[in-house]
């Protein structure tokens, strides 16, 4: 009996011991292989590895059409409406490439408080993205436009060409060099000490009814502030997105508004998501549909694997609402505009143009239906755009990465 008991105990203690290495050996490999990686809020996340970027070889961004994104759809306004967006998704280059890189350039030289703030604390974040962009995307991704030599930079549609080295001693530089060279703004979400998300930095040469230099040292919701709707629901869902944001990870979504009146698209005023037109009724009997634009943004947000900094990037598009109007899609707009909640068409500057685009959309939708041009809906010729063609509403503001 004696014996007996020892063996037991011996037995129940030697399969103790090994239980103990074999989890203490499964948490080593699972530490060292998959890189664990821990947040400062205590949620492990696993480093993605280098995401593959495919190489567009020959590509002419003189034969790109700008994508056309057309994301109005009527009661689709205040949700978010984000999906999953990948690294070679970043930067878009079309036709257009050389006169707004000029206008950038332009707009950088003469404004060049208004486009480009930074600090201490966005500065790392500053550095990942340059290297990330300038060093990696681009040459890769398009190595018919750019290249590296040495520590020369070369943009061979331009015939420009700087310096890395120098570059990267200097952060505000490499946020011009960026700016520079592609067309997309870029804003830089820093997680503060109780991992809130706070403006710190950005280069912006296209903003939109935004001072970005207002915003800085702003959360999230603080800066989402003005957007009638985003208490509740929707700044629920905004916020836990960025915090489930896994570091690698992207997501995209769509934003439009109608700019009536004029092309620019740099429009930095703190308030208003749109210029403030002159609100008389006589500004507004002037003012000319056929002269107005829809302004499509493609923003995508992406965490970044080092600093874990949240990009928000934003690509901006104007078409001509005549544009619209030729491809048929006229009266759908028209009901887009028709349908925003009244506190969030103030939000849109709706008063100063709605009745009288929103009329014109209409009248030039029925001439242009004796054309059938109807017919034909608006489709995605570049096939690169993910969600250009969805039209289902998200009323959830779901998050992709929510259980
Ligand atoms: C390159 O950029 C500069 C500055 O904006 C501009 O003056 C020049 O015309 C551009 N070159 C080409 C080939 O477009
Ligand atoms: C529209 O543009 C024209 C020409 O630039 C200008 O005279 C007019 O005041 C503008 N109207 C509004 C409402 O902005």
């Amino acid at each position: 009996m004696h014996f007996l008991g020892r063996l037991i105990s011996i037995t129940i203690s030697y399969s103790l011991f090994i239980a103990l290495i074999e989890r203490a050996y499964t948490i080593f490999i699972r530490l060292y292989f998959s890189k664990v990686q821990r947040k400062s809020k205590g949620v492990l996340t696993t480093a993605r590895p280098v995401e593959d970027i495919q190489t567009l070889h020959a590509f002419d961004y003189r034969a790109v059409e700008p994508i056309k994104y057309r994301p109005f759809a009527k009661k689709q306004h205040v949700t978010m409406g984000i999906k999953k967006s990948t690294k070679q998704d970043w930067i878009r280059i079309d036709r257009n490439y050389l006169e707004r890189t000029a206008l950038r350039k332009k707009l950088l030289a003469e404004h060049t408080d208004i486009c480009v703030g930074t600090s201490e604390t966005a500065n790392p974040a500053v550095r990942e993205l340059y290297e990330e962009i300038m060093l990696d995307l681009l040459p890769k991704r398009f190595p018919s436009m750019f290249g590296i030599k040495g520590d020369m930079f070369h943009n061979l549609a331009n015939g420009t060409r700087h310096c890395i080295s120098s570059a990267l001693q200097d952060h505000a530089s490499m946020l011009r060099h960026l700016a520079e060279n592609v067309e997309e703004d870029f804003y830089f979400m820093v997680p503060d000490a109780q991992d809130e998300f706070v403006l710190q930095g950005f280069v912006a040469c296209f903003p939109q009814g935004l001072l970005p230099s207002a915003k800085v040292g702003m959360s999230v919701s603080e800066i989402h502030k003005p957007v009638p709707g985003y208490e509740g629901r929707l700044k629920k869902g905004v916020n836990r997105c960025f915090e489930r944001m896994e570091r690698g990870q992207s997501v995209g979504r769509l934003n439009w508004a109608i700019q009536s009146n004029h092309s620019q698209l740099f429009l930095p005023f703190d308030g208003a998501n749109t210029i403030k037109t002159d609100d008389s009724p006589c500004a507004k009997a002037e003012f000319d549909p056929s002269a107005s634009f829809l302004r499509a943004e493609h923003h995508t947000l992406t965490c970044l694997p080092r600093t874990g900094t949240i990009v928000f990037a934003v690509r901006s598009y104007l078409t001509p609402l005549t544009e619209i109007r030729e491809e048929g899609s006229g009266l759908t707009l028209a009901e887009a505009c028709d349908s925003m909640p009244e506190k969030f068409g103030i939000y849109k500057n709706r008063p100063t143009w709605g009745q009288r685009v929103c009329a014109w959309l209409r009248e030039e939708d029925s001439a242009t239906d004796k054309h059938d041009l109807r017919a034909s809906p608006t489709t995605n010729p570049s096939g690169s755009c993910p969600f250009a063609q969805s039209r289902e509403p998200d009323t959830s503001a779901s998050c992709p990465f929510a259980p």
